[in-house]
């Protein structure tokens, strides 16, 4: 089953929307529009009866609903109506209590070590979490903001791989529909959560002839024929807008 997005103009570039129940990557570099596809896309889920889940492991959940309150998307009432939830997974302890505490605490026997709390969370403890969530709300569609700040338990790369490949391999049985924002600055290198995807979209925003251009750009999308180009978007009252291609 395909469902709409609600991002104004993708769905006709990928046979009407995405694949139900399946994981998608979308990456893009700093301000490109990934917080906005993400929340837009849960409240077009949410409007229709769906519960959308916005996880944040970077910024916290009220700068995020602030930001996007500057937009139609009705966010506000679908949070009352509990359609569409946040949820911070961040690391934990805030700047300030121990700041101040720090000149009357010793640090000595305390050496290499940082509070669990205060650590970004590994991929098993966003998933537990994230699950826990969705059996709670019957959640629907997904979001992850975002899969580069899940922090691995351990340094070696080819470990890191597996531990991805297997946080995707676990999302992709939770029934949701979902989206993964990932960082992204170099489009030429992709990544472990790119491959294990069942779709990978990217957003661009870059320099082209002294203006910053931005454009949306299906990379894959495993069973359905898709627009592989560069599309230019735009932002409206309503959010992100999918329009022409790229001159
Ligand atoms: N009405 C608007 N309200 C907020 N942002 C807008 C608006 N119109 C355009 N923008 C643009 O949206 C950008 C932010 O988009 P968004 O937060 O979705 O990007 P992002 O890819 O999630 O960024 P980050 O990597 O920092 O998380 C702003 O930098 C701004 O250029
Ligand atoms: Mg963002």
């Amino acid at each position: 089953m395909r469902i709409p997005t609600g991002i104004e103009g993708f769905d006709d570039l990928v046979q009407g929307g995405l694949l139900s129940e399946r994981v998608y990557v979308l990456s893009g570099p700093p301000g490109s529009g990934k917080t906005t596809f993400g929340v837009q896309f849960l409240a077009h889920g949410a409007s229709r009866g769906e519960v959308g889940l916005y996880t944040t492991l970077l910024e916290c959940p009220q700068n995020i609903i602030n930001d996007m309150s500057n937009y139609a998307m009705n966010i506000t009432s679908l949070i009352k109506m509990q359609k569409l939830l946040f949820a911070d997974l961040g690391p934990r302890m805030e700047y300030g209590y121990m700041d101040e505490m720090s000149e009357f605490v010793t640090t000595d026997y305390n050496v290499g070590r940082t509070s669990i709390e205060s650590e970004a969370p590994s991929p098993s403890m966003v998933f537990k979490e994230i699950a826990a969530y969705v059996s709670e709300y019957d959640v629907k569609r997904l979001v992850i903001d975002s899969v580069s700040a899940i922090r691995f338990t351990t340094n070696d790369f080819s470990l890191q791989e597996k531990e991805m490949s297997r946080f995707i391999r676990n999302l992709k049985k939770l029934g949701c529909t979902t989206v993964l924002l990932s960082e992204m600055t170099d489009p030429t290198a992709y990544s472990t959560e790119q491959f294990a995807a069942h779709g990978v979209i990217f957003m661009h925003n870059f320099l082209y002839d002294k203006t910053m251009t931005r454009a949306i750009q299906v990379i894959k999308m495993r069973g359905t024929r898709h627009d592989c180009n560069m599309r230019s978007v735009s932002f409206s009252e309503r959010g992100l807008r999918v329009e022409g291609y790229l001159e």
